[in-house]
Order: C-alpha cells, then sequence, then structure tokens
C-alpha cells in the first residue's frame, strides 16, 4: 500500500459518471446544499449521452392528444411485462415536469410553430393504448443530448459541484458490505485516490463495448457494473442487450429512430417495406426488439442488401431536403461521413447494432442499489445506481426508444432527493479498515504489471467477438453454451495479459485493461443469465425458446460473478402493482405491435 501514496477526499456525495444521469443527480445534490464530487474519465459533455439523438420522452401533448397514463401503458408492453410497473408510473409521470425542468434550465429544444417543445414520434409510442400513434419525443433536432448535457454541466457549475475529471474509478471501498466511498485514478497526474463519501452513485452508463459493433462509445464499459461485481453483489437482468436497429453498417454508427419518426423507410433488395408484414399497424415504427427481429429475419432469408445481402435500406430522400436540414441535420452530417451517403438522394445501409442495456446495478426507484441473500432482499448501505448503469427497472427486457433520456434526468433528480432528505451536510465518515482498500491496491498493482503474453486489445477482440457471435438477436441454448465456453476462455485469458506501459501519467494501456475486466464480468453475467433464461421476452429472443412463458419467467434474474468466472443466480419479483400511482397495472397478456 505504501507504494501508492493515497489523496484523500471526503465529500458527503460522491457521483461516479457525468452523462445525463451523473449531471442531474450532482446538479441536484448541489443544488440541496451537499458537497458533491463527480468524478468522470472523460470531460462531461464528451460522455456518451452526447451521442443520443432522437429526444426524450414525456406526455406534454404539445402536438396532439396525450396523456402519462398513455406513455405508462406504451413502457409496460415495451418491456414485455418485465418492467417494474410502480417504478414505470413514477417516471411517465414526473415525465412532463422533468422536461419542462430542463427547459428552464435552458435546454435549447426544436419548437413548434406557435413556439411549444417540438416532439416527434418514436417507436412503441401510441396515444389510447395503442390505438393512435403518439408524438411524445421532445427534440433538439437530432442532438437532444447533446444539448442535454451542456445544459446540465453549466447548471451543475453555477451551483459549485465539484468536478474530478479524467479521473477512472477503480473499485468501490466495501466495509461490513457497506459502500465507504471509492478508489480512483487521476489519470493525468497518475495518482490514486480516495473519495470517501456517505453516498457513492454510480451513473457508468452501459457495457455496449462487450460487442463487437454496438453504438456506444468506446468509453462504455460498464465500470460500475464491473466494480458492483467484484464487490460481491449482483447485477439484474442482464440477458437483455437492445439492438438498434439502424446502426450504420460495418461502423456501427447511430442513425436515430427520429429518422424513422420523420416518416424514414425501411427497404429490403426487393425494394419492399418489409415492415408492413411484420408489425401492419406501428409497420417501422414498432418497437425495437420487433424491427430488429425483422431485420435480421429478412437479411437471413435473402432479402438483404449489398454484395453480401447482409443489411438493409433505410430511405429518407422522400422527406425533402428542408425537413432533413431542419429536423436531422446531425444525421445527414454522420450518413456522409461514415457511409459516403448524401441522404437527399440515396439510402443509408443499416443494420442491427447493439445500442443499450437494459440490465444492469438493481435498485429502487430512489436509487438504493439492492442485494439479496437468504431469499431476503436489502438495499446496500453507502451505494446507489442511476442511469443505463441502474435497473430500476423500468425497462424490463425491452426500452422503448427516448425513454433512456427520460430515465436518466427523472432517476438522477430522485437519487439526489433521496439523499438531500437522509444525509446530513458534513456528517462524520468512519475510517475504512486498511483490509477495505488493500486487496484493491494489489489488484491494481497486479494489472498495471501483468507481463504475459496477451495484450489487452486482442483479448477484448476475442471477447467482442464471441459476445457478436453467440449472444446476438436470435440465441439458441447451443450457441449461448459456446459463448459461455468462449467466455471462461477469455476470463482464464485475463490471467495471461500483458502490459506494456508501466507508467501511471496518461497509461491507456492500464486504462483499456482495467476497462476489459469490468467487460470481462459484464459478458460472463450476460451470456450465462441469456443462456439460463430459457423463454423469449423482449431483446431476449430464444428460438430454442420462442414463447414467453410468465409462470416460470416473470421474475428479474439477479446474477453474482465469483473471481474465477462462476455465475451463480437469484432471481426478483416484477413487480406488479402500481402502488396507488393513479393508473391500474397492466396485467401481463399477449405481446402484439
Ligand atoms: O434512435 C435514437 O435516437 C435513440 C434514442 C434512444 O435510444 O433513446
Amino acid at each position: 500500500m505504501s507504494a501508492y501514496p493515497l489523496v484523500d477526499h471526503r465529500p458527503d456525495v460522491v457521483v461516479v459518471g457525468a452523462g445525463g444521469a451523473g449531471l442531474r443527480a450532482t446538479l441536484g445534490l448541489a443544488e440541496a446544499g451537499l458537497d458533491t464530487a463527480c468524478i468522470t474519465k472523460v470531460f462531461p459533455t464528451r460522455s456518451h449521452t452526447v451521442a443520443a439523438q432522437g429526444g426524450i420522452s414525456a406526455a406534454l401533448g404539445n402536438m396532439g392528444d396525450d396523456d402519462w397514463r398513455y406513455h405508462f401503458y406504451d413502457t409496460v408492453k415495451g418491456s414485455d411485462w418485465l418492467g417494474d410497473q410502480d417504478a414505470i408510473a413514477y417516471m411517465c409521470q414526473e415525465a412532463p415536469a422533468a422536461v419542462i425542468e430542463l427547459e428552464h434550465y435552458g435546454l435549447p429544444f426544436s419548437r413548434t410553430e406557435d413556439g411549444r417543445i417540438y416532439q416527434r414520434p418514436f417507436g412503441g409510442m401510441t396515444t389510447h393504448y395503442g390505438k393512435g400513434i403518439a408524438q411524445r419525443t421532445c427534440a433538439a433536432a437530432d442532438r437532444t443530448g447533446h444539448a442535454m448535457l451542456h445544459t446540465l454541466y453549466q447548471q451543475s457549475l453555477k451551483h459549485r459541484a465539484r468536478f474530478f475529471i479524467e479521473y477512472f474509478a477503480i473499485d468501490l471501498i466495501m466495509d461490513g458490505g457497506a459502500c465507504r466511498g471509492v478508489l480512483a485514478l487521476d489519470m493525468a497526474s497518475g495518482t490514486l485516490h480516495r473519495f470517501l463519501a456517505q453516498a457513492t452513485i454510480l451513473a457508468t452508463g452501459g457495457y455496449g463495448r462487450a460487442y463487437f459493433s454496438c453504438t456506444s462509445a468506446h468509453t462504455c464499459t460498464g465500470d460500475g457494473g464491473g466494480m458492483v461485481l467484484r464487490a460481491g453483489l449482483p447485477l439484474a437482468d442482464m440477458e437483455f442487450v437492445q439492438f438498434h436497429p439502424t446502426g450504420i453498417y460495418g461502423v456501427g454508427c447511430l442513425i436515430t429512430e427520429g429518422v424513422r419518426g420523420e416518416g424514414g423507410i425501411l427497404r429490403n433488395s426487393a425494394g419492399e417495406r418489409f415492415m408492413e408484414r411484420y408489425a401492419p399497424n406501428a409497420r417501422d415504427l414498432a418497437s425495437r426488439d420487433v424491427v430488429s427481429r425483422a431485420m435480421t429475419l429478412e437479411i437471413r432469408e435473402g432479402r438483404g442488401v449489398g454484395p453480401q445481402r447482409d443489411h438493409l435500406h433505410l430511405h429518407l430522400e422522400h422527406l425533402g431536403a428542408d425537413v432533413i436540414a431542419k429536423r436531422l441535420p446531425g444525421i445527414a452530417e454522420t450518413a456522409m461521413i461514415f457511409a459516403n451517403v448524401d441522404v437527399t438522394r440515396a439510402p443509408i445501409p443499416v443494420q442491427p447494432t447493439v445500442h443499450y442495456n437494459m440490465g444492469g446495478i438493481p435498485c429502487n426507484v430512489q436509487g438504493e442499489a439492492l442485494t439479496r441473500a437468504d431469499g431476503r432482499e436489502t438495499t446496500v448501505p453507502g451505494l446507489m445506481a442511476i442511469g443505463e448503469a441502474a435497473c430500476v427497472s423500468v425497462h424490463g427486457a425491452n426500452r422503448l426508444g427516448s425513454n433512456s433520456l427520460l430515465d436518466l434526468v427523472v432517476f438522477g433528480r430522485a437519487a439526489a432527493a433521496h439523499c438531500a432528505k437522509s444525509l446530513r451536510r458534513g456528517a462524520a465518515l468512519p475510517e475504512p479498515p486498511p483490509r477495505a482498500v488493500e486487496p484493491l491496491l494489489d489488484r491494481f498493482d497486479r494489472i498495471r504489471h501483468a507481463d504475459g503474453d496477451r495484450p489487452t486489445a486482442s483479448l477484448r477482440d476475442e471477447m467482442q467477438r464471441a459476445m457478436q457471435r453467440d449472444a446476438a438477436v436470435f440465441r439458441t441454448g447451443e450457441t449461448l453454451t459456446e459463448g459461455c465456453a468462449a467466455l471462461a476462455r477469455c476470463h482464464d485469458a485475463f490471467r495471461d495479459l500483458r502490459i506494456t506501459d508501466r507508467s501511471l501519467v496518461y497509461n491507456t494501456d492500464l486504462a483499456e485493461a482495467l476497462e476489459l475486466d469490468n467487460l470481462l464480468g459484464q459478458s460472463l453475467a450476460t451470456i450465462h443469465s441469456a443462456r439460463n433464461r430459457t423463454e423469449s421476452r423482449g431483446a431476449h429472443a430464444r428460438e430454442d425458446f420462442p414463447e414467453r412463458d410468465d409462470a416460470h419467467w416473470l421474475k428479474h434474474t439477479l446474477a453474482w460473478v465469483d473471481a474465477a468466472g462462476a455465475v451463480r443466480f437469484d432471481y426478483r419479483p416484477v413487480q406488479l402493482d402500481t402502488q396507488g400511482a393513479g393508473v391500474e397495472c397492466i396485467p401481463p397478456q399477449v405481446r402484439a405491435y
């Protein structure tokens, strides 16, 4: 331990991550007068929320009839009944206020002719319980996440939150089952820091980089989930990985669902609008799991486009240059840069691409992390989670587009409010014993000095290809069993890791190895949970178990991964009771879109 002098910080709360959820929590905490440290491995406005394009859902009714109860219905149905209905009711009811609050903070939303927030249709968003198409997704052109980050970062600075930028969170400091804070590396100076706090809020985003092709930034390595697994705590519903229908072919960059919301159409090699066959009512605006499966089937059955017939075309030429310039300027630029396509003249080549993790750190509506032992559920004192890192669960087995930005701000705000109520500014903190920190330093040192034969990049590539191949849009027991074996080999090979740079200052070799360790734990949890769940639900499509099986599987998976890479399971019930939220629960029923 003496080899690594530690710099100590004692804020009231430490937030790990500065995307939409982390910033919204940071802002709320600072506003409430709590000393708040936000640590982030990238500059806040470069967090992955910047890539969110299409918008944030809220039943404002600015562009037609709407009601938060319709939003609730769509989200429950979209989740394929795995979402917790009390949490969904809370999120949908809070949505309009959360969006108006963002507007008042200065988020530059696009406007209607009469000056109200512009709202576009998005997949699975309906009115009157599935009868009409809702215009519910509030947009700042196709750069909504970008606008959100700038707004929340500025507001957080105004309230004097303290930011620790380019700090990499290494591990949770746990003592007697409680979280006392986090150990982090300041990548610029190479110094190690202990952030000891009354509450540690993980807002570290998803782990899309477990896959070879994803819309996620290189930074999306699920560092919070990795730390939670190493702390001996479970992750929930990891088998549910969302594929976005329209990633640019071969590159993965997101082409927003907002394109289809504005009238864009998917076509196969025969020029057919094939979604009419799979979802006659919602067509291209069916939920993402439905569209991704339909695209995969079109490709499998030989109706894909291109020399290898392995992708499809997204047309928006018919929208006209004016609509594209006003509503989808970012997409036009992205398609030109990454696919060399002028979208006013030609279709974009697209394929389903990993986009979002419905699973994550199990927690309640206030953001308190949960665990389970001896058949009993408890909160983990001092530990909270929000945003994509968390599993509240409002998205269940499949998230509806534009519910993610909403989740970030609603639960970021709820977590801050919970801390404001339950913590006391400047309260004394117990000193964690050396045994809580020494193993963390040992692990860090071991990875830093790893001198095996496998460079991080080659191991990461092996893991990503196995996940892409074996935990894809469609899965079978056979592919998943092969995937479990492939991931076990990757996990074992981590012991043979080679780090070539031994320094501590901006050591990207080391940072990527730490990220890989986080990804490996979550990949194991994902592929084992997927093999374990013998039904099809939402984004988890088992060809060998094609039906949803509520009798056996209307429950959340909890998965623990131990140091040897072994995975064990327990379960949580799905909350079907809306707990007096002013809306009836929606009982499980056959899916139809
Ligand atoms: O398609 C999109 O704009 C993505 C939005 C989302 O994932 O919520």
